[in-house]
């Protein structure tokens, strides 16, 4: 009897069907007909998988066992092996936060309406006002408490933690919702909010969501103390641990940034494969990537999911999301 159930059972099953006939414990007509019912049985996953199909149908219709023989050793490898080396670049911005109730920086209510990012956010305006600066970051740290992570952090935590060396989690948000979901090793390109910096000994200390209003550093006991938040016209050393994991994964996945900072519609030209998911359409960043998804993180989460894992499991990709299933 002919299992329905995964890519990896009908490969299994072919690659049977193929051993018995290649070792004459089948004839060719038994042979054609259990293909014939192979199929039958497995017509719903085939459907997904027209290439697959075709290509069994067209080397039986031309006899060509060889290549049935091959098709089917080349699937079963990759069905059987997940291939570990596969990785997933997760990148992250404000958009992912914004269900939780934290403000983005550059949508119709963000936070650069309010504030003249120049002012709070590089070093010029913080050599002009440091406390201006301070409060801004104290502000934001005071509204972190009372939010939470929401079902596009719970993903990618549930994610993480599944493929822990295969998945690589960047995000350019300084709130820690991520943590909060459950999420290991996720790497801030711009800072934490949680952590203040000292600026004698560059020591990075945690206050959770307190002012820093008299702060000391706990090493070298300085009240010369910031916020740890990059700002424009300084470093950001995290940069370099984007660039490598840009260069060690295979598909990249992007979700709630503008793409203003971080040139993500460059870097998605370097991948095969790669996912955006934004609320708002942008004619910037959109055309650069492989599929799209136009709402909200939390609603496209279960499909981002499926899709990171069917590359991770070495399954067919869907190409079009809009009248795929999963
Ligand atoms: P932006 O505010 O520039 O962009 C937010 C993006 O999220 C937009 O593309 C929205 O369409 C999208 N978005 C909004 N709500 C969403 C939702 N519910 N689901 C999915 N997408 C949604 O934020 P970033 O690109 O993260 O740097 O900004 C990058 C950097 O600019 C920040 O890290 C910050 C800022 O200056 C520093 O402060 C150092």
């Amino acid at each position: 009897m002919f299992r329905k159930n995964t890519l990896k059972y009908l490969y299994e099953d072919l690659d049977e069907l193929i051993r018995q006939y290649g070792s004459n414990r089948i004839d060719r007509f038994s042979f054609l007909s259990e293909i014939e019912r192979l199929k039958q049985a497995n017509e719903v996953i085939l459907e997904g998988n027209e290439d697959f199909a075709e290509l069994v149908e067209n080397a039986l219709l031309e006899k060509e066992y060889e290549t049935l023989e091959q098709m089917a050793k080349t699937a079963i490898a990759k069905a059987l092996s997940p291939t570990p080396s596969l990785k997933v670049l997760i990148l992250s911005g404000a958009g992912i936060s914004a269900e939780s109730g934290v403000r983005t920086f550059r949508d119709s209510d963000g936070l650069w309406e309010e504030f003249d990012v120049m002012e709070v956010c590089s070093v010029e305006g913080f050599n002009r006002n440091p406390q201006l600066v301070a409060d801004f970051y104290d502000a934001r740290r005071h509204d972190l408490e009372s939010k939470y992570p929401n079902r596009a952090h719970e993903m990618v935590a549930r994610l993480k933690r599944t493929y822990p060396s295969q998945i690589d989690v960047l995000t350019q948000n300084v709130d820690d919702l991520f943590e909060r979901a459950g999420c290991p090793d996720v790497i801030h390109l711009h800072g934490t909010l949680r952590d203040l910096r000292c600026e004698t000994c560059q020591s990075v200390f945690e206050i959770g969501y307190k002012s820093q209003i008299g702060a000391i550093c706990p090493v070298c006991h300085s009240s010369q103390i910031r916020h740890n938040v990059v700002m424009f016209g300084e470093e950001a050393p995290m940069y370099r641990q984007l660039q490598q994991s840009l260069d060690e994964c295979d598909l990249f996945v992007v979700i709630g940034t503008s793409g203003q900072v971080l040139n993500v519609a460059w870097y998605a030209q370097w991948f095969e494969e790669s996912l955006l998911n934004n609320l708002d359409p942008d004619e910037n960043l959109d055309p650069y990537f492989k599929i799209v998804y136009h709402e909200k993180a939390s609603e496209a989460a279960d499909k981002i999911e499926a899709y990171i894992e069917k590359f991770l499991n070495g399954s067919p990709l869907i190409k079009d999301p809009e009248t795929a299933t999963l």
